[in-house]
């Protein structure tokens, strides 16, 4: 039986509370059928509503968070070296000074699961309650995913883990998917890790790409809060464009099948080095990080006045004054790393939010506009409360 009205209104004040975005709760629309269309859209709308009105949401707090990067370091006067460019021309161009590499025998497998250690300390969480490993990156160690290696790593023995991939924007995403199940019930505690090593895929003879790229791995706790606790993730919009991918990718080279006899007995797949329309992709970020940081205050119910640190992408520092100005957010409230380590890609916000909470910087109570864009074309937002 579908529902009454009262029960519908119980169901979505249920549903509302602040960690879920804020969705209206319409119902699809029909193709003809024999039913009339206002009978089945009863139908579906009540099997909505009795399913969140099983529910009870549960709070979702960001309990800890934990980095890792190479010790080997590329400089700016390093890169001199392999392509015609200068420290000045990078540093002025992209605010990037040095970039932490993999070394050869280095995995980025191991560098996650010590930020995943290092997270689950400060939020007092031992591996084994892990119910979840999200591993957004784009450059796993094993094609089929890299997260259930970070599980045997770090011992969290039930955890469900899966790779998620969506570039630059992958820990935001995976920050808002680990959300959900939290405030669902489903788990209690998931490990949400950004972790790239893009230095695999660089051309280090193309100046217009390796210069801007280095490895790293950063990593945050959500943990449950019994019952209708204040949520840590207030809002969020995240959004892609498919036709933006010719941009920037690195697409799949292989050959394709070919006649099996003995000479060609097995495939070798491979992908191209990173390619990239620089101007391309900076007019995007300027163009999407506001506008996706705007649409996620309003998600939230925020405004820019209530937030007390950006914490963008880490792709160019040209890139984060604008979104900041387009903002109306003071620059001193702008978390900026990258003289450090370039773009690190789907770890850049876990590395750059890990530094400044050990730093002080951030501390407990604090409101963040998290924004992340990048290759897909993806760009994804979420207002956070830390701690
Ligand atoms: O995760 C998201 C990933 N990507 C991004 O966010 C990248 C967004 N784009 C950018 O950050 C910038 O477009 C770059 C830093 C990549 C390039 O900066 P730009 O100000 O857009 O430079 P440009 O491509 O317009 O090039 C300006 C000049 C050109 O010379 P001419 O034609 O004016 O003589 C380039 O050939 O600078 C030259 N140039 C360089 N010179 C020294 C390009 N790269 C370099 C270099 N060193 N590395």
């Amino acid at each position: 039986m579908p529902l009454a009205g009262g029960s519908r209104v119980l169901a979505d004040q249920q549903v509302k509370p602040n960690c879920l975005p804020r969705q209206s709760h319409t119902c699809p629309p029909f193709t003809a059928s024999r039913w009339s269309s206002a009978r089945r859209r009863s139908l579906v709308c009540s099997v909505t509503v009795r399913a969140h009105a099983a529910q009870t949401l549960q709070g979702c707090k960001l309990a800890g968070s934990g980095s890792s990067v190479p010790e080997a370091v590329l400089s700016n006067t390093d890169l001199e070296k392999l392509v015609e460019t200068n420290d000045e021309w990078i540093a002025s161009r992209t605010g990037i000074r040095r970039r932490h590499v993999l070394a050869q025998g280095e995995s980025l497998s191991q560098h996650a699961a010590t930020a995943a250690q290092r997270a689950l300390e400060m939020a007092g969480i031992a591996a084994g309650d892990v119910d979840l490993i999200i591993l957004a990156t784009s450059s796993p160690d094993d094609l089929f995913g890299s997260a259930c290696q970070v599980q045997a790593l770090i011992g969290a023995k039930k955890a469900l883990c899966f790779d998620l991939t969506a570039a630059c924007s992958g820990f935001v995403v995976g920050l808002v998917t680990g959300a959900q199940f939290i405030r669902t019930g489903t788990y209690r505690n998931v490990l949400v890790i950004g972790a790239d090593a893009l230095s695999r895929y660089v051309d280090w003879r193309d100046r217009g790409t390796c210069i801007l790229f280095g490895d790293g791995c950063g990593a945050v706790v959500l943990t449950q809060q019994q019952g209708e606790q204040p949520c840590s993730l207030l809002g969020s919009s995240m959004a892609s464009d498919g036709l933006g991918q010719k941009h920037l990718n690195a697409m799949y080279c292989g050959e394709g099948m070919k006649p099996l006899h003995e000479t060609h007995a097995s495939a070798r797949g491979s992908f191209e080095n990173i390619s990239m329309s620089g101007q391309e992709v900076f007019k995007f970020a300027v163009r999407a990080v506001p506008t996706v940081v705007e649409a996620a205050l309003a998600n939230a119910g925020r405004t820019k006045d209530e937030v007390d640190w950006l914490v963008l992408h880490q792709a160019n520092q040209r890139i984060l004054d604008s979104a900041a100005t387009r903002l109306g957010v003071p620059s001193d409230r702008v978390i900026s790393n990258l003289a450090e380590y370039g773009n690190t890609s789907a770890a850049s916000i876990p590395l750059a939010l890990d530094e400044a909470v050990r730093a002080n910087t951030i501390v407990p109570g604090n409101v963040l506009a998290l924004a992340g864009f990048g290759a897909g074309l993806t760009w994804a937002s979420a207002i956070v409360r830390w701690g």
